[in-house]
Parts: structure tokens; sequence; C-alpha cells
């Protein structure tokens, strides 16, 4: 009781905590601002065994102008990827690309940017946001694997409409997804609080999606766990490697990544970087209250 009020405290401070100081703390989750550092960090991962996907930061785009900058970083990411032949993909938000002012303009820009992704052979996730773009995001989806094939989407396990949003791309043969928790406050009637119920949901919909043969599962998660379920799962069904992956965000469990290498499983981290980093650090923090409370106790310290 008195932790989660002492963590609710912390959530509430965290916007008032001065930039500097969040990005001492923010810098394990975040490969550096240009792409010439997601570069570098790509390079690490690949040669300690890991492949990796990009994440230039950003959502919520409000012009148009905001919209091409994403584009242009993320053709710029593809375009040195390819050049220094790295073992990377890209992730893209939607609203990034501008789904909440022009969903026109989002599926051009998303289009543009699967294409040139596939031309190199790369692989492009759709990440999920909250639930007002739920439904937009998988019709997207839906919309771009009628014209790409290296494209894939995001399923949240607290959300309790995921089982018909498996279901549905089973039944359309595109179920290739990334499981996660999901990261965004959502009402009850929406998703589920409990932790247990959330875990529940994952293993289920995990179940679920190999039982369904999905095209392909990124199984995204730290918590070890779920982590030890999935892997009993895989041996039963005697998933083949190419149908699923783990995958992590960078400075997150990296011991258990490790691990998970070192049992012959394929793992992908996830490279975020950019100017714009406070929004996914905040949130990065947050689900690790130990942190934020250290940034908070070294804001009220005298000096
Ligand atoms: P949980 O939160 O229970 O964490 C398990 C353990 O992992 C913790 O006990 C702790 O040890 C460690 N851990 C977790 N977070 C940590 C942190 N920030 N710092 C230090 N340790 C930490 N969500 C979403 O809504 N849409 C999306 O598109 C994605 N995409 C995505 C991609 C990838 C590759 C991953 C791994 C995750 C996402 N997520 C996401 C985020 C996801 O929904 C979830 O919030 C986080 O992964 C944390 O949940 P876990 O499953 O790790 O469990």
């Amino acid at each position: 009781m008195r932790s989660s009020f002492v963590n609710e405290t912390v959530v509430r401070l965290l916007p008032l905590v001065p930039k500097p100081l969040v990005w001492r703390f923010s810098r394990r989750y975040i490969a550096g601002t240009s792409v010439a550092a997601a570069l570098a960090e790509v390079g690490r991962l690949n040669a300690a065994g890991f492949s990796a996907t990009v994440d230039v930061l950003g959502e919520d785009s409000r012009s148009v102008a905001q919209v091409e900058r994403s584009r242009d970083l993320y053709l710029e990411v593809l375009a040195a990827l390819e050049a220094a032949d790295l073992d990377a993909g890209i992730s893209v938000k939607l609203s990034e690309l501008g789904l909440r002012f022009d969903p026109g303009l989002c599926r051009r820009v998303l289009d543009e940017l699967v294409a040139k992704a596939a031309a190199g052979g790369r692989f492009v996730r759709i990440d999920m946001e909250d639930s007002s773009v739920t439904t937009d995001t998988l019709e997207v989806y839906r919309w771009a694997r009628t014209r790409h094939q290296p494209v894939g989407a995001v399923i949240q396990a607290y959300l309790r409409r995921s089982e018909r949003d498996v279901d549905a791309l089973l039944a359309d043969g595109i179920a290739h997804v990334r499981l996660c928790k999901g990261i965004y406050r959502e009402a009850p009637e929406l998703a589920f609080q409990d932790p247990d119920e959330v875990n529940d949901s994952f293993r289920s919909l995990l179940a679920r999606l190999f039982d369904g043969d999905a095209e392909h599962v990124a199984i995204a998660t730290h918590d070890a766990g779920l982590i030890a379920h999935a892997e009993e799962m895989l041996a039963e069904r005697r998933v083949p490697p190419e149908r699923y992956e783990f995958q992590m965000l960078l400075g997150v469990a990296e011991g258990l990544r490790e691990r998970l290498l070192a049992h012959g499983h394929r793992l992908r981290v996830y490279v975020p970087f950019g100017d714009l980093w406070l929004a996914y650090s905040l949130r990065r923090l947050k689900e690790n209250p130990q942190i934020a409370g250290h940034i908070i106790s070294n804001l009220l310290r005298p000096r």
C-alpha cells in the first residue's frame, strides 16, 4: 500500500524533474541523439550476437514538418544500416507519422518507409500506442500488408480486446506480431489492471498465437517468469527458430538477454534514439520507480 503510494507520488513528480537530471538516468535506455549514435549501438549489439530494431523517438506529431523530419531520419537510418550492413530493422509509431491529424499522410509515409526497408531486406514494426488509436493502427497495418510483406504489428496483453485482435490476424494469415504487456495507462473497462491478469493474458495470447500457426511471434518482455514459460512453450511445441524471437528494450535486463542468447534463441534489442527522448524516458522511469525515486531524492537533497 505504502510503496504504491510512493510510486504514484514519484510518477506525478517526474514531469517536474529538470531535464538534465532525467537525461543522466535515461541514458541507459537511449542510444543517443544522433543517427551515428544509434548506428554505433546497433554495431555493438550485432557484434555481441543480437539483432536490433531502431526507433526514431517521437510521437503525436502535430504538423507535416514534424512528420517529414521523422520520415527523413528513418530514411537516413535505413540508408546507414544498409551502408554498414547491420542486422536491424526499424520500429515506427503511427502518431509520429501523422495518424492523429492526417491519416492519408501517415499511410503515404509508412508506405515509403516500408518500401525502402523492403528493398534492403529489412523489417518494419508498427509499435502500438494508447487505446485511442488501437483500431486505426491495426487497420493501417492491414492496409500495409496488402502492399508489402516485411511489416508487423504489436499486440498488448493488458488490453481486453487483444484476444479478438489476435484471432482476426490469425484468420487473415497476417499474424506477424510482437506481443508485449502494454505500457500506457488505460481504463479498467479496456485493460486489465492486475499484474497477474496481465500475465495470464500474455501466456494465453502466446499459446493462441503458436497454436494458431502465427507467421512470426516476437516475445517482448523482461519478465523472467513469462520468459521461462515461453521457453517451455517453444520446446513443447517445437516452434522452429524462424517463427519467433525474443525482444528486449535497450538498457533493460541485460543478464537475461545474454542467457536467452546462450540458450540458442534469437534476440532483438529495441534501440531508441533522437532529440525527443523525454516522453520515452519518463515512461521507462515510471516502470522502474526505484530509479525514479533516486532521481526525486537527488532533486530534493540540499546542495
Ligand atoms: P515487467 O514490467 O513486469 O518487468 C519485468 C522486469 O523487467 C522488472 O521486474 C524489472 O526487473 C525489469 N524491467 C522492466 N522495465 C524496466 C525498466 N524500465 N528499467 C529496469 N528494469 C526494468 N509497449 C507498448 O504499449 N507498445 C509497444 O509497441 C511496445 N513495444 C515494446 C517493444 C519491446 C522490444 C519491449 C521489450 C517492450 C515494448 N513495450 C511496448 C513495453 C511493454 O509493454 C512493457 O511495458 C515493458 O516491456 C515492461 O514490461 P515487462 O514485460 O518487461 O514486464
